[in-house]
């Protein structure tokens, strides 16, 4: 049991609580899974960018996801070894691929043949080789939430099997490109397994079309999106997953490569609000706490579901309210209807599975600074952030004050 009301008397409220531990298992789990192939787990850093975070994974072995050249330094800051960091996204600037080629990157996940050529160029320029992946769009559906399901042809993320088949020859030909890998992935909270496993299998068929052309890729890269329960979701298992994959790979020697998020760290996240007010419009029940959509969106953003849960000493039986914050928004929610029981001025209420796509997707909106973030492992609390001051937030304005 985490002791939420000491640790906010201490870092004070909004704040985000992260349990190490957790995170350690969850890498654990998964990274046995693959048990007995050659694996590399890539968190995807975008899930929870903070430092410590990243490091804790550094420690543990793994590689990094990153999607633009502040997470690739991220990654190298939080000590990942630049031969476990690979670079994904459909719209990398020249100065990014260009410092991801001269921090000599596991390898760039190529997009679109227009990105292609523009890695093939920047290479050259440098008189480098750029090793490359290619992130093929198997026009699967994800059964997710459509705007966090990517591996569609209508969703702008990858190529289509035979534009991709062209972009190897192409790099195969260059002096300039290394073609190293091959990367699906199509979309994030996956419940289900047969979308991943008929994407593996469409994946696993152009790899086998390319060695007959006598290309040979060494990566075969899953993407993320392993699912976890918000609430009472059936999840799949890790072991069930490494089985779907490696089913696809028969006869072939790849290492698997796996860009874990929200796996690994959303239900080790807390997010944890102090009651300010309660309110009565009408017949609708509210209560208002200090944290805000600009603290965790996900509920606005995607109507997601998080179980929320109360530290009061209110006995009173749970009613339906609606939680929400200061945010000058109609959608600044966390839940709607959800059962609490009557809470008092300074009560906590702690917010579920904020642990990925939580902090990372905040922002100053309303001239509200971030929140603090601390880290819980092997029983001991400490800061991994600073809570955002006024200052810190006019920093970058207050030199173009004119009189
Ligand atoms: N690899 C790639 C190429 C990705 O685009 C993503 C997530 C991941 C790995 C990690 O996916 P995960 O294992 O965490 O599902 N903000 C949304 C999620 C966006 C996911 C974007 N891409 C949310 O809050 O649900």
């Amino acid at each position: 049991m985490i002791d939420f009301k000491a640790l906010t008397q201490e870092y004070k409220t909004p704040l985000y609580v992260y349990d190490f531990d957790y995170m350690a298992a969850q890498y654990d789990e998964l990274k046995e899974a693959f048990r007995g192939r050659k694996s590399i787990i890539a968190y995807a850093v975008k899930a929870n960018s903070n430092l410590s975070v990243v490091k804790h994974f550094a420690k543990m072995g793994s590689g990094a996801d990153c999607v633009s050249i502040g997470e690739v330094r991220r990654a190298f800051l939080a000590g990942i070894p630049a031969y476990k960091i690979i670079f994904s996204g459909v719209g990398k600037s020249d100065d990014e691929i260009r410092e991801a080629i001269e921090r000599d990157i596991l390898y760039i996940n190529v997009e679109s043949a227009a990105e292609l050529e523009r890695v093939e160029l920047i290479a050259k320029e440098l008189g480098k080789v750029s090793r490359i992946s290619i992130r093929v769009n198997p026009n699967i559906d994800p059964k997710t939430h459509p705007y966090i399901s990517t591996g569609l042809h209508d969703n702008k993320f990858g190529v289509d099997l035979s534009t991709a088949k062209r972009m190897y020859i192409l790099a195969n030909n260059s002096e300039h490109l290394d073609p190293v890998g091959i990367h699906f992935h199509i979309g994030s909270q996956l419940t289900e397994l047969d979308p991943i496993r008929e994407s593996a299998e469409i994946v696993a068929d152009l790899v086998r079309s390319l060695q007959n052309i006598k290309i040979e890729l060494k990566f075969f890269d899953i993407g993320g999106g392993l699912g976890i329960k918000y609430d009472d979701e059936t999840t799949i298992k890790p072991y069930d997953y490494a089985q779907a994959i490696l089913g696809c790979l028969t006869a072939l020697d790849l290492t698997i490569l796996c860009e874990p998020g929200r796996f690994l760290t959303a239900n080790a996240g807390y997010f944890v609000s102090k009651v300010l007010y309660e309110k009565q419009n009408g017949t609708k029940k509210f209560v208002v706490i200090d944290g805000a959509m600009n603290d965790l969106l996900r509920p606005s953003l995607y109507s997601a579901y998080h179980k929320i849960t109360a530290v009061t000493e209110s006995t009173s039986e749970p009613r339906p309210v609606d939680i929400v914050g200061p945010v000058c928004e109609s959608g600044d929610f966390f839940a709607k209807d959800y059962p609490l029981p009557e809470l008092n001025h300074n009560d906590l209420v702690v917010v579920h599975s904020a642990g990925a796509y939580g902090f990372g997707m905040g922002s100053n909106y309303n001239t509200r600074g971030r929140s603090a973030e601390v880290a819980l492992e092997n029983g001991k609390a400490r800061l991994i952030r600073k809570r955002e001051t006024f200052e810190d937030l006019i920093a970058l304005e207050k030199e173009f004050l004119e009189d």
